[in-house]
């Protein structure tokens, strides 16, 4: 091996230095600092010199965040602290509860002081820090025991392979959740359907599977995040011990990424106020989240509250409404829009998810039945996020009752009985007739009517459907009237009060 150049040493080390910066800029504050094109200049700059100079070559350098050659297995890792899980609250009547056990446990009957944060819907893993550097990540396994996954989490850009600043314990474990980020799960999905690949049904899934790819290349690949919520075994340095948000503001100055909606908060109230709060934003974050969490701040009351068995009193999750569930296809109907596409409806045996009852959901198109394999007979796991329609995500193969049967496109309208249509190019069949088509008739109504189009308050499901069953209209710019039929204003009139 030839001696290093000192200049070349020097080199080196600012690079890195560079690219760690750009790196926490870009995938932990969110704010790039260098465009891609220079950060890829100066990696690959980086990468010439190791490659010339192995012995430069440094466990932290940014150029390790590709991923190395696969292993076989993972080795197990015993957690020095066992890793819990949280007690779940559905409803303000749970919370309430925990809150009165809390006051209970800590004989007080003022408002207690609360960290609350977002409920990550992701993996646990600890990352443990030896003098600043970075040297074990394990998933959390069953608590006690967890899998060593330090290669793949290495990959993960905003987990820094250094902490920032000289004041890091010799020992530092810290804890929190590694997940998808929405944008980057939907385009892994559209890769995955390019190469003709298995799609996964949503960001956590996907991050499970890329953290436990047995080769570290594939987990660089697919971009996961990652947010600290807590310590384990820390030893030596100046860590703050009184409040665990001080825990998390001190984590922050150390370059882990912590969330930004965390709060203190005083009293049941407040905590009842923030879940409200979280989810009116959760449509809009850039990751999914579950639920929120609520941990006792003071850290002495945390001690004093304990533990019952596998959760500690000191905390509770509470969840928001399942959005995914189970339920069974009892049909797939077709649907005309306004344009004449058909789209295939699943209807579904009755099932509570997102916060309501959901008796269809969407299939999209024939393509998208294909692909999910949905037969009429099948279990699903049906999604309804927020206000969006509720769709079919994937069916539970394991379940697949002896006999199902296939669906097929019909070859006339279900409507109008007219030719039904499906160009090369396109995934969605159409319906050929027209406004000749009740469907596309009362659709094309209802879009004139609508608050973006004519705005005309009144005339709505119910209106347009009888005026079209009874021959009244045939387009929105002429009434049946222009045949000699006459419509009362009367009846309008009427209807518009129902
Ligand atoms: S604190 C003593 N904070 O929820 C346990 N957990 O059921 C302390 N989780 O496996 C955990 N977001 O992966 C905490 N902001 C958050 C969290 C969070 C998600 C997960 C965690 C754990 C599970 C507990």
């Amino acid at each position: 091996m030839s001696a290093v150049p000192k200049a070349v040493a020097a080199r080196a080390a600012r690079l890195r230095a560079e690219l760690e910066r750009a790196n926490f800029n870009y995938y932990v504050l969110d704010a790039p600092t260098i465009p891609d094109a220079e950060y890829d200049r100066l990696f690959r700059e980086l990468q010439e010199i190791e490659a010339s100079y192995p012995q430069l070559i440094v466990p932290d350098s940014p150029t390790s965040r590709i991923g190395v050659t696969p292993v076989t297995a993972f080795a197990q890792v015993t957690h020095a602290m066992p890793m819990l899980s949280l007690n779940n609250a559905f409803s303000e009547d749970e919370v309430n509860a925990f809150d009165r056990r809390v006051r209970e446990g800590l004989e007080t009957s003022g408002e207690v002081e609360y960290e609350v944060e977002p409920k990550f819907d992701g993996l646990a893993v600890s990352l443990t820090y030896e003098r600043g550097v970075l040297s074990m990540g394990a998933t959390r396994g069953d608590g006690y025991t967890g899998e060593d996954v330090t290669a793949n989490l290495r990959t993960v850009r905003s987990i820094p392979l250094r902490l920032k600043g000289d004041g890091a314990p010799s020992v530092l474990e810290v804890r929190g959740e590694v997940l998808m980020l929405k944008r980057d799960f939907t385009h892994l999905n559209s890769e995955q359907r390019k190469k003709g690949e298995r799609e996964f049904a949503n960001p956590r899934n996907a991050a499970a599977g890329s953290l436990r790819q047995l080769d570290s290349r594939v987990t660089a690949a697919r971009r996961l995040t990652f947010f600290a919520y807590g310590l384990g075994r820390v030893s030596g340095g100046r860590i703050p011990h009184d409040r665990h948000s001080r825990q998390l503001d001190h984590l922050e100055t150390l370059g882990l990424p912590v969330n930004a909606q965390r709060r203190v908060v005083h009293g049941v109230g407040a905590l009842l106020r923030y879940y409200q709060t979280i989810a009116e934003q959760r449509a809009g974050l850039p990751y999914e989240i579950d639920g929120v969490v609520y941990k006792v701040n003071d850290l002495r009351q945390q001690d004093q509250l304990g533990f019952v068995s596998r959760a500690p009193r000191f905390a509770v999750a509470h969840k928001f409404a399942a959005e995914e569930e189970i339920t069974q296809v009892t049909g797939i109907d077709v649907q005309v829009g306004r344009t004449g596409a058909l789209t295939p409806v699943a209807r579904l045996a009755p099932v509570f998810v997102g916060g309501v009852t959901v008796t269809n959901a969407t299939l999209h198109n024939e393509d998208e039945i294909r692909r999910k394999d949905v037969h009429i007979g099948d279990h699903v796991i049906v999604r309804r996020a927020g206000d969006v329609i509720p769709e079919v995500v994937s069916v539970v193969k394991e379940r697949r009752p002896k006999h199902v049967r296939a669906f097929h496109m019909p070859d006339k309208c279900p409507e109008c009985g007219s030719r039904v249509e499906r160009l090369e190019d396109e995934a969605v069949a159409r319906c050929t007739g027209g406004l000749f088509c009740p469907a596309q008739r009362k659709q094309s109504l209802l879009h004139f009517a609508s608050r973006r189009a004519m705005d005309i308050e009144g005339l709505g499901d119910k209106l347009v459907d009888q005026l079209v069953d009874e021959g009244i209209v045939e387009t929105p710019a002429r009434s049946a009237r222009a045949h000699g039929t006459e419509i009362g204003r009367e009846s309008l009139w009427r209807n518009r009060e129902e």
